[in-house]
């Protein structure tokens, strides 16, 4: 019988982690959401609120649903807390060595029928499921920014999947209004492995003073009908994940158009991070916030 994740935690409540709690909350799902501390902890509702309180604002939700939903998040900086999860999912920085010790420690924790979903963008799932006692549990469940407004999810089936668990999983997402796509556990999947060389390419046409970044910007969304130009993209990504992705798919495929340009370093050393910091390509009113100033 399929699993029905009434229960489910996410751990890590940065731009993606905060936007899966919402998907998971605003579908009737009880959610336990954890974070290293209480910083991190108070960083993650903040985004929640802010997202909810917007939907309020614009009409989409009614503040007695928007109550409702947050009642059904529990914020937490213990991991012993997502023991009677029926799902976890992982959304924590793009660092393998991260990632493996989390599964090691959340597979103690919750029960041997839970399924443990990383919504890793380019690490390799196999090697973050043999981190755990059981490997046939481990799936990608890879949600896309925004969360809530993006209506797709990779799912990646490594070598080891049981057939139930990826079925499952397959299932959440389509009872959470995505159109999920099985996949297999290859740097970037399906949609990374195609964006990620062209927004390299783009922050090397702005890197070389080839055109300006309102003119990139421009050609992609006004020419091409795209719904943001690549530069305001990676703003939205965040220059520090987006350096992780194309730098593990360099690693892994060699392709020169991952190769990271070297800006994108640069940047995210300078704590430009893209709008959760407030700036990269652009200057943000507030981090966090997508009014360019
Ligand atoms: N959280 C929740 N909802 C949000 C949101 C957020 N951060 N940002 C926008 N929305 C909602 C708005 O509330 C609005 O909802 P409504 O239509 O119900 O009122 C709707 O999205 C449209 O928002 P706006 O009118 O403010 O702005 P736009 O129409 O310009 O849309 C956008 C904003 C949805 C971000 C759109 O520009 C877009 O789709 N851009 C491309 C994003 C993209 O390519 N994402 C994939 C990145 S790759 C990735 O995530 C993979 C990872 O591994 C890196």
């Amino acid at each position: 019988m399929a699993r029905e994740f009434t229960n489910v935690g996410v751990v890590g409540l940065g731009t993606m982690g905060a936007g899966i709690v919402e998907v998971f909350a605003r579908n009737g799902i009880d959610v336990t959401a954890v974070e290293v501390d209480d910083a991190a902890l108070t960083r993650g509702r903040g985004v929640l609120e802010h997202s909810t309180g917007r939907a309020v604002a614009r009409g989409k939700l009614s503040e007695q649903d928007q109550a409702a939903l947050h009642s059904r998040v529990h914020f937490t900086t213990d991991l012993q807390d997502l023991a009677p999860c029926q799902l976890v999912v992982e959304a924590v920085p793009e660092r393998l060595d991260l990632k493996k010790d989390l599964f090691g420690r959340v597979d103690q924790v919750v029960g041997a029928d839970a399924v443990l979903a990383t919504n890793t963008s380019s690490l390799p799932v196999t090697e973050i499921a043999v981190a755990t006692s059981d490997p046939k549990r481990v799936v990608g469940m890879h949600f896309f920014n925004p969360a809530p407004v993006q209506q797709f999810v990779e799912v990646i089936r490594t070598v080891v999947t049981a057939d139930d668990v990826f079925e499952d999983v397959k299932g959440l997402a389509e009872r959470l209004g995505k159109k999920p796509v099985v996949v297999g556990d290859k740097a970037g999947f399906i949609a990374n492995a195609l964006l990620f060389g062209y927004l390299n390419h783009a922050v090397s046409m702005y890197e070389t003073r080839y055109a300006t970044r309102e003119d990139i910007d421009a050609a992609m969304k006004l020419g091409c009908g795209l719904p943001m130009g690549p530069l305001a993209l990676m703003d939205l990504i965040g220059l520090d994940t987006a350096y992780e992705i194309l730098d593990t798919m360099y690693k892994q495929g060699r392709d020169r158009l991952h190769a990271p340009s070297p800006i994108i370093k640069q940047m995210v050393s300078a704590g430009l991070k893209g709008r959760k910091s407030g700036r990269g390509f652009y200057t943000y009113a507030e981090p966090g916030s997508s009014q360019v100033v």
